[in-house]
């Protein structure tokens, strides 16, 4: 991939380009059209930005700790468990992290197929982050992180604390969907957004948003613009949140 943005660089590894990150961190890394849709035709993602944005999908994911996604995209039934190309694994390997990083599904009801792949055969087993009260419907020997309801939903402050001091997973990366990441910005945990924008119109029959409702403007500071195969890759920090609307 090229880098445009801040120092043009003709030849760009993802792992370089992304990696730079150290400590506790909560990064969320998605793919949408031009027009602002997170999903294609079909109702899902990988169709969007083709093999260049896959390439900073995986990348992103060997990077990580732990990958947070919400229920609502585990319920499409188009996510596996992770798995890692031989390059990635020998890269977690050599950083004391053998093994792909365990997906933890966020959900408030518990309401999910726990007959699926995800949570019968990956590699590194899935976590699952729920409230109390619905903690006692997810079935052995999934792990389980309960935590509190407010009204919000479940407090994502309590979840990715226990997940970096119970599990010692620092580096986050939300994959969406776009309620999660919506409920993440909202509880100011967020540290950056990756934004692959991929050379497409969805329109309006397909088209969903990248958030839902913020209750208060974001503000952001580009770190980043990589190109590669007509994917625009921007890297955004955090800055603020505004008081709310
Ligand atoms: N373009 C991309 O990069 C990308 C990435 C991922 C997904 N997608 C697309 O996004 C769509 C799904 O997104 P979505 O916004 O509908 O749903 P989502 O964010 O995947 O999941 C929403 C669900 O997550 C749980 N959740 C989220 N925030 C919560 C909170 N604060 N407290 C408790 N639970 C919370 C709830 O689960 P319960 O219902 O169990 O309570 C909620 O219904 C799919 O079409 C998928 O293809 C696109």
């Amino acid at each position: 991939m090229r880098r445009l943005f801040p120092d043009p660089v003709e030849e760009v590894d993802p792992l370089e380009a992304y990696g730079d990150v150290t400590g506790p961190w909560l990064r969320v890394g998605m793919v949408l059209s031009v027009d602002g849709s997170v999903t294609d035709e079909e109702g899902w993602s990988d169709g969007l930005g083709g093999e260049a944005d896959m390439r900073v999908f995986r990348t992103l994911r060997a990077l990580a700790d732990a990958i947070l996604v919400g229920a609502a995209t585990v319920r499409t039934g188009r996510l596996g468990p992770a798995r890692l190309r031989p390059a990635l694994r020998r890269y977690r390997e050599t950083r004391g992290r053998p093994g792909p990083a365990p997906i933890v599904v966020v959900t408030r009801t518990a309401a999910l197929d726990w007959s699926a792949p995800l949570f019968t055969r990956a590699e590194t087993p899935t976590i699952v982050v729920t409230s109390r009260a619905a903690a006692a419907a997810v079935p052995d020997p999934i792990r389980v992180i309960a935590v509190g309801e407010g009204a919000d939903g479940l407090d994502l402050a309590e979840a990715v604390a226990r997940l970096r001091g119970d599990l010692g997973l620092a580096h986050l990366l939300c994959e969406g969907g776009p309620a999660l990441t919506t409920s993440l910005l909202r509880a100011g945990l967020v540290d950056e957004l990756c934004l692959n924008v991929a050379p497409a119109l969805i329109g309006g029959a397909h088209h969903t948003r990248l958030l839902g409702d913020l209750d208060a403007r974001v503000d952001l500071a580009l770190r980043q613009i990589c190109a590669d195969d007509g994917v625009l890759f921007l890297r955004y920090r955090v800055r603020s949140r505004r008081s709310g609307r």
